[in-house]
């Protein structure tokens, strides 16, 4: 059986107050990852039909998010959570199978509590299955309303709310899972009968029990797990809630983090055993780091492969032959596209882009190293800069192997300097460095013995 999903996203985020108008509320990003693809990554193993994001507001920053990944229905008036999904008709409305509805805008829902949700709906046969939560604060949520012998009859509206309906405790997530064509089916029967006037996709479940069709709600075991991101201080507390759930799941696999509220993971981050993360690192994107590092204090990671992580894998099998060994930071800066193999160095004020260092390599202090493939066991002194960039282009510095860069140094790319050579401190390179050669580029000294004195006399006189 096919399950498809809708991910609702049309909508503005009015309470983001953001001044710019492009931008989808969705797309705000919690450890550098955009809302919508917390979500779509919690249901990806789910999903094995279509995927379609409903989007509005900021829509084409919403669609551009999703590229790839999912198709795209335009709500382009906001008239409700039903109406909306009445705009996927022509994308899915003849599909077969079962659909999971989703909001782009609850990243701490997990992969598990869909996955129950689903196993749920499928081998109990349901038509529809409601996600429900009990949290602390009710307020702002449709009520789930429960007949006698316990079955889900309807859901209630915040705002639609009389009498006794204040008191239930039980409150719909706004994640669903739902048969597909009987969906569609009934869509048409909705109508804006509420305070809001309307179509709201929480009334399909009154007219589902009127067909006689099955029912039933799966019970979040942690409420928080359904909390929007409707301005910018629930933003920060989801990511606060995720930020501890990725650290927490990291040091049970063997990371230490040293500071945990203070070390910020991105959630398609890998680390190895042993690593050792110190307090205001952040690591970002699709960074992957092997076994037994150090990292930080305070040093900034994206995108990037240090050790070398297929030996993570092998590690299983040669664990003490893997040495890892690299040093990181304090204060170093690693970009996109960053390599880093066993053994290196990478010390304070270091950055590194699009740069390769092979094994060994060492860059202790105060350097820029872009677009620079840097071979075994090179040293690069203090300060030493790869000139990449004319204004137009960026080109390469390649260094071979157990080559001496010395301090304050700038390399004009494109430049080669071959294996086992040596480039005098303070030399600007830009002709190429054959094998085992010393390169100097810079003025001759003069020392003129003595006349230190002859300044001295000068000053004197003023
Ligand atoms: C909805 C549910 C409510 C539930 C709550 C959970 C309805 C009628 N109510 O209420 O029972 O407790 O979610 O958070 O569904 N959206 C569109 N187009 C629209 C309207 C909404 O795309 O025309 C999107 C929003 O961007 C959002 C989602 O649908 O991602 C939910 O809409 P929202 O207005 O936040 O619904 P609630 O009033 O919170
Ligand atoms: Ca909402």
């Amino acid at each position: 059986m096919k399950i498809h999903a809708i991910i609702l996203a049309a909508g503005k985020g009015t309470r983001m107050r953001s001044l710019n108008n492009e931008i989808s509320k969705v797309g705000f990003e919690i450890l550098g990852k955009p809302l919508i693809n917390w979500v779509l990554d919690a249901a990806k193993s789910e999903i094995t039909g279509r995927t379609v994001v409903i989007v509005g507001f900021g829509g084409n920053h919403a669609a551009k998010l999703v590229e790839g990944k999912a198709e795209i229905a335009w709500q382009h008036e906001q008239k409700g959570t039903g109406h909306a999904i009445m705009q996927t008709i022509p994308l899915i409305g003849k599909e077969k199978g079962q659909t999971l509805i989703l909001s782009g805008d609850v990243p701490l829902i997990t992969n598990r509590a869909l996955k129950g949700m689903v196993e749920q709906h499928v081998n109990g046969n349901f038509d529809l299955t409601v996600l429900t939560a009990k949290p602390e604060n009710t307020f702002g949520y449709g009520r789930i309303i429960r007949t006698a012998n316990g079955e889900v009859s309807k859901i209630i509206e915040q705002k639609d709310l009389e009498g006794d309906e204040h008191l239930v405790k039980e409150v719909n997530a706004g994640m669903y899972i739902i048969d597909n064509e009987k969906l569609f089916e009934e869509l048409h029967n909705l109508r804006p009968n509420n305070k809001q006037g309307e179509l709201y996709l929480t009334d399909v479940i009154g007219l589902f029990k009127e067909k006689g069709y099955k029912v039933g709600a799966h019970v979040l075991e942690n409420s928080d797990e359904m909390l929007g991101t409707n301005d910018r201080v629930q933003l920060a507390e989801a990511a606060e809630l995720l930020k501890k759930r990725i650290n927490r799941a990291h040091m049970i696999n063997g990371v230490t983090i040293e500071d945990p509220n203070n070390t910020y993971i991105g959630p398609d981050v890998t680390i190895g055993p042993d690593t050792i993360i110190s307090p205001n690192t952040v690591i970002l994107g699709n960074t992957k780091i092997g076994v037994a590092n150090l990292i930080g204090p305070s040093t900034y990671l994206k995108d990037m492969v240090i050790g070398d992580h297929n030996s993570i894998i092998q590690s299983h099998l040669v664990d003490s032959e893997i040495k890892d060994n690299i040093k990181v930071g304090p204060f170093a800066r690693i970009r996109e596209h960053a390599l880093v193999e066993n053994d290196s160095r990478i010390g304070n004020f270091v950055e590194l882009k699009k740069s390769h260092f092979h094994e060994g390599v060492k860059a202790s202090h105060l350097s820029y190293l872009g677009d620079a493939e840097i071979g075994e066991k090179t040293n690069i002194g203090a300060g030493t800069i790869t000139a990449n960039y004319d204004g137009v282009n960026k080109s390469k510095t390649i260094i071979g192997k157990k080559a001496f860069i010395g301090s304050n140094s700038t390399l004009v790319a494109p430049i080669v300097i071959e294996e086992g050579s040596y480039v005098a401190a303070a030399s600007i390179v830009n002709k190429d460095v054959p094998k085992d050669t010393l390169a100097i580029a810079r003025c001759r000294q003069e020392n003129k013995v003595g006349y230190a004195n002859v300044i001295r006399e000068k000053q004197k006189k003023k």
